[in-house]
């Protein structure tokens, strides 16, 4: 693991836009974004020990040996497989040849290919997030991405303690509802929300969580969202996902210049090319338009 500078200027780099001299550009249609969810008994013990001696680095295979209890070993080292299986598919390298950097705040990223990816262009971003033996993982070119999933299963305490963590106006929306399972539902979707955005910055925990704020439809989709100072992005696309009943997804991304395209959701360990289940990206939310 190597906490550098040279990870955060990754962060920076985007893949030049094609652009057509003379003639009007055509509206750009963002690269997808490629999502996996993958639960950990996709893998027998066996498969997932021999994978993982085999594509796992020494700081992975150090990390997974210092767990104190089995599941936790077990999370750790399926989101690890399926990190290095997925980005081997997109990028067209061998799953042991990737290189992972971590910048200062712990976000891993992918060691930049001198001469590009066998499968072009030269960057690749991806963000992983493991809870409740559900593994997420999202890999997107040309821009960041930030993931979160959770479980509907949390207590009445860790819900309270979250909520303090919030915006005046998101814990106000939170109040218009009695205690019980709609109140922790909302709970649950900023929360998810929050995670995703902070990861895709980088910032994770270390970006306090009541200096941005979404308004949520009352079912699914984000309506409107305040930055904290800090966005140098502006302009965000962000979806809620529950593909398995009582397990919330999070993604976001930034809007960039041109449509927001789509998302291809893969269920399952990527053995195989299997086709996605497209679902658009929404509408962007943020910033000035
Ligand atoms: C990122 C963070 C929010 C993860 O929270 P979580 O809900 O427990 O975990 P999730 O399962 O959603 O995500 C964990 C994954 O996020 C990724 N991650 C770690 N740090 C990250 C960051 N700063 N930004 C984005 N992603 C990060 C990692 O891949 C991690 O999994 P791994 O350690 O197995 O590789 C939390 O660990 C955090 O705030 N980290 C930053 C801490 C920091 O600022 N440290 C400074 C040290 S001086």
């Amino acid at each position: 693991m190597s906490g550098n500078g040279r990870a955060d200027a990754v962060m920076t780099l985007i893949e030049p836009v094609t652009r057509n001299p003379g003639q009007l550009p055509a509206p750009q249609q963002a690269p997808p974004v490629k999502l996996w969810l993958c639960p950990n008994d996709d893998l027998t013990p066996a498969l997932r020990d021999l994978l993982a001696a085999h594509w796992l680095d020494e700081q992975e295979r150090h990390t997974a040996g210092k767990f104190l209890f089995e599941r936790d070993r077990r999370q750790y080292l399926v989101a690890h497989i399926l990190v290095r299986r997925a980005l081997a598919l997109e990028a067209g390298l061998a799953e042991a040849e990737l290189v992972m950097w971590r910048s200062r705040r712990g976000r891993p990223f992918l060691r930049p290919v001198a001469g590009g990816l066998p499968r072009g262009g030269t960057h690749l971003d991806f963000n992983l997030s493991h809870a409740g033996g559900y593994n997420l993982l999202g890999i997107v070119r040309s821009r960041r991405i930030g993931v979160d999933v959770e479980g509907l299963d949390r207590d009445a305490r860790g819900i309270d303690t979250i909520t303090g963590t919030f915006a005046p106006e998101e814990q106000q929306w939170i109040a218009r509802v009695a205690p019980g399972h709609t109140r922790d539902r909302r709970v649950l979707r900023l929360w998810t929300l929050k995670e995703a955005y902070s990861k895709a910055l980088g910032l994770g925990l270390g970006l306090p969580f009541d200096e941005f704020a979404f308004t949520l439809d009352d079912d699914r989709g984000v309506r409107a969202f305040r930055p904290p100072d800090q966005d140098r992005f502006g302009r965000w696309c962000f979806l809620e996902l529950e593909p398995v009943p009582g397990v919330l997804v999070a993604v976001a991304v930034p809007a960039g210049d041109g449509q927001p395209g789509v998302l291809q959701f893969h269920h399952g360990f990527p053995w195989a090319r299997a086709a996605p289940r497209d679902i658009p990206l929404p509408e962007p939310v943020g910033g000035a338009v």
